[in-house]
């Protein structure tokens, strides 16, 4: 693969780098999408009518059970050479942000350190009425909380609710302060993530664009890397080396 000369020489240079990423970095880990996991008996439901917090209070139990299996889907999962050359990247640049709109921990798995999530994390669950955050329940469906008594529900992002203020705020600003953007295996549809590239692009930093198909940021970004992100990413980091 060849790339162009003045995108290596920028990623060699750059100060801060900045990389955000969706569900297309963990496809070829085998990781479905919300959409696509709808198999067997949850084929009958609609994700978007699941992952709500009404749907949560209607029916704890349906909705944990959900997660449940979701969780299942991604712990068989390993993280693929898309995910470990971002962690060895990580290394190489003098400073790197990684923000994920994933909730698979796969990043976290490859080694990557500093990652910001945007959507919250499948491994974590925090009590639906106090603040109490844990990577451990007990078997309950849904397990109660230890402090309060509660509900336990999944650490993320459900429809409807507003992206955790310390992640959000924090990708906001590094998108506007790095000199080097990267958006990878993301449709750049679902805000407010989707505006990180344009902020970046409006202060001044290079973007590059890593995705088998055109996004609606595709035409404003300095490098479009068309193809998939396991192939794509380990063979830029080979060359970066020489
Ligand atoms: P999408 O499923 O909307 O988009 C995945 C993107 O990855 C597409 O643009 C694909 O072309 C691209 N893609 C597929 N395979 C790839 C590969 N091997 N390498 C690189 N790119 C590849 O996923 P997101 O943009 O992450 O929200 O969706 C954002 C949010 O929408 C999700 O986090 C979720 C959903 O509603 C919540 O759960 C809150």
């Amino acid at each position: 693969m060849i790339f162009p000369s003045t995108l290596i020489e920028t990623m060699q240079t750059a100060q801060h780098i900045v990389i955000s990423t969706g569900a297309g970095i963990s496809a070829e880990s085998g990781i479905p999408t919300f959409r696509q996991a709808q198999t067997g008996l949850w084929a009958q439901y609609n994700p978007e009518e699941l992952a709500t917090p009404q749907a949560f209070r209607r029916n704890p139990k349906l909705v944990w059970d959900w997660y449940a299996w979701r969780r299942g889907l991604v712990q068989s999962a390993k993280p693929n050479a898309g995910h470990t050359t971002i962690a060895q990247l990580e290394q190489f640049a003098p400073k790197l942000t990684l923000i994920t709109q994933n909730v698979d921990n796969l990043h976290q798995e490859a080694g990557s350190q500093n990652v910001v999530e945007l959507h919250g994390n499948l491994r974590r669950c925090k009590c639906s009425q106090c603040d109490h955050i844990t990577t451990e329940w007990g078997a309950g469906t849904p397990p109660v909380c230890p402090t309060c008594g509660a509900f336990l529900r999944p650490d993320v992002v459900w429809f409807g609710e507003p992206l955790p203020a310390q992640a959000i705020n924090h990708a906001l600003e590094v998108s506007q302060t790095c000199d080097l953007f990267f958006s990878i295996g993301t449709s750049t549809l679902i805000y407010p993530a989707a505006h990180l590239p344009v902020l970046a692009l409006q202060s001044g930093a290079t973007a590059v664009e890593i995705n088998p198909n055109e996004t609606p940021l595709t035409r404003y970004v300095d490098f479009a890397l068309t193809g998939s992100a396991g192939e794509i990413l380990p063979a830029l980091y080979q060359t970066l080396q020489r």
